[in-house]
């Protein structure tokens, strides 16, 4: 089918079946073109639950269609590519967790959002990038083992007076961001604001003048005018922030950053899993409930 053909197509279909396309930040131009709702993390996993469609084809990474059958389990998610997985998701391996539970008992397990459902049933509570600072306040526990990203913990850990245990778990995309580009940034533009997703390494985030989740970047640029900002974030976010709030310039930070598996979703597998209501995400309900209090507990902060 051709490209037009196709999305006439998806919208008949969404149409028929009363189904919701929700797309993350980082998915292509036309799929977020085609999308019901673009947001981050949070709000995508907020949105799950709230909207009444029982059908929800959910554009992004397995964790995130995860989480929304977590939250709404009675609702159909069908994810595009069941392969757009996140390696940073998988970086966290239950029984290294259960053992530094074991050595820290004393200790809260917070857990990133990007995890598998089987870390969220042995975590405490979750969070996501645009949360995790008052996440980790709302906490009692001194202690923290923050699972999977110790980027992302390092970056908050500066500004909380708890003690932190991590584990090796990243963001490839992210952590591929070296402080050189950035200083080469900041020579060429000395104007632009640096904005920043706080899964980049602490050695590059100190350059940050704004650490923020992509729902928060866009916030924050919807906010302001006529400004020049550097966006070291996934490419994706970029045609949001062109679309909300054009009133600024934007620029990457001197190459592209690309999630591949972000990039998994296209209008023939959206079409497919709409016509077929095939791809469904569907767990274990005892992990899928125990899993379920971690993030519950998240979003009543
Ligand atoms: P956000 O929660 O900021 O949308 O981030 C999700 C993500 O996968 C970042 O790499
Ligand atoms: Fe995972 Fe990084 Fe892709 Fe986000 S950008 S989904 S953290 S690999």
């Amino acid at each position: 089918m051709e490209k037009q053909e196709l999305i006439q197509e998806i919208i008949r279909l969404k149409k028929e079946k009363n189904a919701v396309i929700l797309a993350h930040n980082y998915q292509t131009p036309e799929i977020q073109e085609i999308a019901d709702f673009v947001g981050d993390s949070l709000e995508l996993a907020k949105i799950s639950h709230t909207i009444p469609n029982q059908t929800i084809v959910f554009c992004g990474v397995f964790f995130m269609a995860e989480t929304a059958h977590i939250l709404a389990p009675e609702k159909k998610v069908l994810l595009p590519s069941l392969d757009a997985g996140c390696p940073m998701a998988d970086m966290a391996d239950p029984h290294e967790i259960l053992e530094l539970k074991k050595e820290h008992p004393d200790a809260a397990v917070v857990t990133y959002v990007n995890s598998t459902a089987e870390i969220k049933a042995i975590s405490d509570i979750c969070c996501t990038s645009s949360n995790a600072f008052q996440v980790l306040n709302s906490v009692k526990e001194k202690k923290i083992i923050f699972i999977p990203d110790r980027n992302l913990g390092r970056n908050l850990a500066r500004f909380i007076s708890k003690e932190f245990f991590y584990i090796v778990g990243y963001c490839p995309v992210h952590e591929a961001v070296k402080k050189e580009e950035i200083l080469k940034l900041k020579e060429i533009m000395p104007d632009a604001e640096i904005l920043m997703h706080p899964e980049v390494n602490p050695e590059v985030a100190v350059f940050a003048d704004k650490l923020l989740s992509t729902g928060n970047i866009l916030k924050y640029a919807m906010n302001v005018s006529n400004k020049n900002l550097i966006i070291a974030t996934e490419a994706g976010l970029l045609y949001q922030l062109h679309k909300k709030a054009p009133q600024n310039r934007y620029f990457n930070i001197g190459r592209d950053m690309i999630c591949p598996n972000m990039k998994k979703t296209n209008l023939q597998n959206v079409y497919e899993v709409l016509k077929n209501e095939s791809n469904q995400v569907v767990l274990d309900p005892e992990i899928r409930e125990k899993a379920k209090k971690s993030i519950v507990r998240m979003l009543e902060i």
